[in-house]
């Protein structure tokens, strides 16, 4: 059974963010192996893991719904260039709309619901009380611009890339809670050049493969990669631009509060061609769990240990786990037997 979303609860100041029994046992665990490497990791965005789990359908609904549109609207109202679309990137963003309503209203009818008489679209989300008749493919009858518009009603960051001269460039996208980078400095960006400051896959080629892998992904055939971090307190917004809110939480970290403290932060990255526009949708579904809560699965945190233990001094540091990285992996090590 899906959880169905809570009330609100904080990502910043008095951090309220909790995760249900549900919630833990449907979080998307990173590690398949107990040393982590930078790797191609893709794998087509097929159902998986059965009803009610996080790859159970094309966009993850879940009981943080409320929550973290309440933050991304907190973030907008304070930056709202967090949202950004290049003039060419019109068609790009109506392709977007058109694959979150469809997706959402087929699979959450009781959430949302699209009804459409050729371009005249009505669309409704219960859960945000949103009832909006427009034009497709027309702007000005929405309220807002079409990124923004849909990117408030739907969980998880989203970017979309412009596919031309064999490559990918970042020309818009809605990015509320990134892991430590920023649109407004990659935006216009090309796929190696955003990848820059990434340690050790340039040189493995890992970024090689993977842009050709993308450029040739064809629409209806989405695919998915996991990605993750350490973060302090349950933070969606760590973003370079606040960063002097979140940075020094990092030497916050004790062996009294590291449990409770440290968060593991898990992307669920899907590409998908856009079938007008040819450009490639990027959502990076973000999902926090405190360490104290990951470690109530056995299996998980004797992993956990493993591959934080084994993992390379460049990610560490890469990362951002310079200052507590000890700490967890001596706090995690009492839950593996062979330590
Ligand atoms: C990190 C964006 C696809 C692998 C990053 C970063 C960004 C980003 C902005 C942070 C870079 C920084 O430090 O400033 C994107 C976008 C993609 C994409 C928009 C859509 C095309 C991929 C794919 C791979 C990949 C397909 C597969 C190999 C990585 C890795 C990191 C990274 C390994 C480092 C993450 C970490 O250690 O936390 N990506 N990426 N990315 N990306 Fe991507």
């Amino acid at each position: 059974m899906r959880v169905a979303p809570k009330d609100i609860q904080s990502f910043r100041d008095d951090f309220t963010y909790s995760n249900s029994a549900e919630a833990i046992e449907r979080f998307p665990f990173p590690f398949a192996e107990d040393e982590y490497r930078y790797s191609v990791n893709m794998e087509p965005h097929l159902p998986k893991g059965g009803e009610g789990s996080a790859f159970e359908k094309f966009l993850d609904i879940d009981e943080h719904y409320l929550s973290e549109m309440a933050e991304r609207q907190k973030v907008l109202n304070d930056m709202p260039q967090r949202c950004l679309a290049m003039p060419h990137m019109d068609l790009a963003c109506w392709d977007m709309v058109e694959r979150i309503m469809l997706s959402l209203s087929a699979d959450y009818p009781d959430y949302f619901s699209l009804t459409r008489e050729g371009d005249l679209w009505s669309w409704e989300n219960k859960l945000l009380n949103i009832k909006d008749q427009f034009t497709f493919g027309d702007s000005s009858s929405l309220p807002m611009p079409p990124l923004d518009y849909i990117g408030r009603q739907v969980q998880g960051d989203f970017a979309l890339l412009d596919q031309r001269e064999g490559d990918l460039f970042l020309d818009a996208g809605i990015i509320t809670c990134p892991a430590d980078w920023s649109l407004a400095f990659d935006a216009g960006m090309s796929f190696k050049e955003w990848h820059g400051p990434v340690p050790m896959a340039h040189s493995e080629g890992i970024f090689e493969r993977a842009l050709k892998y993308l450029i040739a992904i064809p629409v209806g055939k989405p695919v998915r990669r996991l990605n993750w971090t350490l973060t302090v307190n349950a933070r969606m917004d760590t973003s370079p631009e606040k960063y002097h809110e979140w940075g020094h939480e990092r030497a916050s970290v004790t062996p009294e509060n590291v449990g409770e403290k440290v968060y593991l932060r898990v992307e669920v990255q899907v590409l998908d061609r856009m079938p007008r526009s040819n450009a490639m949708m990027f959502s990076i579904r973000t999902y926090l769990l405190s360490l104290e809560d990951l470690v109530t699965n056995k299996e998980w945190a004797v992993r956990m240990h493993r591959a934080m233990k084994t993992l390379p001094e460049p990610l560490i540091n890469y990362k951002g786990l310079t200052r507590f990285h000890g700490t967890v992996v001596d706090y995690l090590s009492q839950f593996d037997p062979l330590n």
